[in-house]
């Protein structure tokens, strides 16, 4: 078959904040660059992102680029890689002000500098006391940034697909990214994206667990696309929680309202976190807290009729405050939970936000796979960044507000790295292979043929529930290993599954499939990594990893401070090593975690 192909230079798949801040450096270069989004553009999931971005620019309190990596380092529990880590944080400061330069709405101090608020595990001093370093425009910085970025695209000319879902990544022979397949949602018609760069922003795959905060685009394409043409997904047993979501809605709740001064309380009204972390309290890691709170529920002191969630206070802040610091917060308050939080507090549970891991790139946003003996060789043309990407900045656990950064900084780089080798290579567009479109049509085929199959929402359901049962915020032997067989079983309703629907305009039943297959791969990872994985390290927390001094909290350096990646064939893992020097200064050494 045949499919009608279109070139570009270059190919982003996803319009969020990764997607948008390479595009740009694509663009402005010259380059003719293609964006394809599922969504609009300021409609994708960097949106929901509320409390702000991390820079140690340092407007109400000292701070310096030296001690956010340090912090970075020590929230990833020391699986982040170093190099990575400082290039992120040196970098911060430029890229928040580029995108002020951009027009982003920032909120502002008195004396016109950005306005930064206190944010989860990031301190002064190497860990003293918590510090001012997010910089928030009010609790809608993402969506804020994702205007600013859409406009500055518009201007420097990049071509956005706008409802377009990308199906299958291009690779050739040698390994080299060519492009990718995509279908157009309201026609059905699907078209070979060519190209000599081919970016993944595709955002993350919070929807393989039941309660998220996750929008529901989320399905993880970028993983599953990069998972079927062989390539192994890193450190996917690391999955973060949010302290807060909405009890019963899973709607994030920003950590921001902790950095105003919110207290989260338990049933007697007690100021819990005081006992789990009599530094930071309700500012500690984003792992802890869920940690602790799941701890009081699971010890008869949570609130409401079932004794299921937490209450998060800020009755004592002065509503003025409220209202210019967290007026989306008071919506949500009063849309999800009824409550209105200046009268009253928010009832709150852990929730699935993040993933820390995803497609292995470099810090250049490059993506890398293991070849012969090195561990990192690069896969020519092909990039990602953003959330999709396990770069990895994150390691175990990530900061609140350095996944804006995070994005920011790597899809600039991918960008920035794309251009440079665009520009060494004048070569044609190299041939593409007839069976990577066929792969692609075999995907749709299969669906429009499928008979007595399996129901695509039942499958995804089962999914999810298997996910958040045996995957959860504690993660135990027997659940684990149960988890991996079910997960097996689930994969195997997903590869029949049927769609009554066969039209092709605008149907959302066969997107919704797609998407299955893609989830199915991510939640396959997690699962299987994480049941290899016999530490607790981070979000990654077993109830059979032994705390002993040579082991604090159960985490184990001496055989486990390794990536863990996994791959799609046979689901065989392999690992590799944690960059522990950083570019240019000492290595942060591993030590015991404490907030
Ligand atoms: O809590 C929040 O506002 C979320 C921020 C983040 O995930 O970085």
């Amino acid at each position: 078959m045949t499919i009608p192909i279109r070139k570009f230079d270059a190919v982003i798949v996803g319009a969020g904040g990764a997607g948008l801040r390479a595009a740009i450096q694509l663009s402005e270069a010259g380059l003719k660059t293609a964006v394809l989004s599922k969504v609009f553009p300021t409609r994708s999931h960097t949106v929901a992102a509320q409390g702000g971005v991390a820079a140690s620019l340092g407007n109400s309190e000292e701070d310096h680029w030296r001690w956010h990596m340090y912090d970075t380092v020590k929230g990833s529990d020391w699986l982040g890689d170093q190099d990575a880590i400082e290039f992120m944080c040196r970098k911060a400061n430029e890229v928040v002000v580029e995108l002020e330069h951009y027009g982003m709405p920032f909120d502002r101090l008195d004396n016109g500098r950005i306005y930064q608020r206190p944010f989860g595990g990031h301190m002064s001093n190497f860990g003293e006391k918590p510090v001012r370093r997010s910089c928030a425009a009010a609790d809608r910085t993402g969506h804020a940034m994702l205007h600013a970025m859409y406009q500055r695209n518009v201007k420097v000319n990049t071509q956005f697909f706008v409802e377009w879902m990308a199906l299958d990544l291009i690779r050739n022979e040698e390994g080299e990214a060519l492009g990718v397949t995509a279908m157009d949602m309201e026609t059905g018609e699907i078209v070979m994206f060519h190209a000599k760069a081919t970016i993944f922003a595709t955002g993350g795959s919070g929807r393989i667990f039941h309660s998220s905060t996750n929008a529901f685009i989320n399905t993880g394409d970028g993983l599953g696309m990069a998972a079927r043409a062989g390539i192994p997904l890193e450190d996917l047993e690391f999955w973060q929680f949010h302290p807060t979501g909405v009890a019963g809605a899973g709607v994030l709740i920003t950590e921001g309202v902790r950095g105003e001064g919110g207290i989260l309380r338990n049933a007697q009204g007690e100021r819990f976190m005081e006992r789990y972390a009599p530094n930071a309290k309700d500012l500690a890691s984003r792992d802890v807290v869920s940690r602790a709170m799941v701890t009081e529920i699971n010890e008869g002191r949570g609130c409401g009729p079932n004794k299921d969630h937490v209450m998060l206070d800020i009755t004592h802040l002065d509503p003025a405050t409220i209202m210019k610091r967290l007026p989306g917060i008071r919506e949500i308050g009063i849309q999800f939970a009824g409550v209105d939080c200046i009268k009253a507090p928010l009832p709150v549970v852990p929730t699935c936000h993040y993933q820390m891991g995803g497609i292995p790139t470099n810090h250049l946003g490059q993506v890398v796979v293991p070849q012969g003996d090195n561990p990192n060789a690069v896969v020519p043309g092909f990039y990602a960044a953003g959330e999709c990407a396990c770069t990895s900045v994150h390691g175990a656990n990530r900061l609140g507000t350095n996944s804006l950064l995070d994005l920011l900084v790597f899809g600039k780089s991918a960008g920035e790295t794309a251009v440079e080798q665009l520009r060494q290579d004048s070569s044609e567009h190299k041939p593409l292979p007839q069976e990577a479109i066929d792969r692609s049509v075999a995907r749709v085929e299969r669906l429009n043929n499928q008979k007595n199959g399996t129901n695509v929402h039942e499958v995804r359901l089962e999914m999810q529930r298997v996910m958040q049962k045996h995957a959860g915020v504690f993660r135990f032997d027997n659940l684990l290993k149960e988890g991996v067989q079910m997960i097996l079983d689930v994969e195997k309703k997903v590869q029949q599954t049927e769609i009554k629907d066969k039209s092709q305009v605008w149907n959302t039943a066969r997107l919704e499939a797609l998407e299955l297959d893609n989830l199915i791969e991510v939640a396959k990872a997690t699962m299987i990594s994480a049941e290899a994985r016999k530490e607790s390290r981070g979000a990654h927390v077993r109830d059979d990893a032994p705390d002993t001094p040579e082991h604090p909290d159960g985490r184990d350096d001496q055989n486990w401070l390794k990536h863990t990646l996994w791959y799609r064939e046979g689901n065989r893992l392999a690992y590799k090593p944690v960059q522990m020097k950083p570019l240019t200064v000492d290595t942060i050494e591993l030590k015991k975690r404490a907030y």
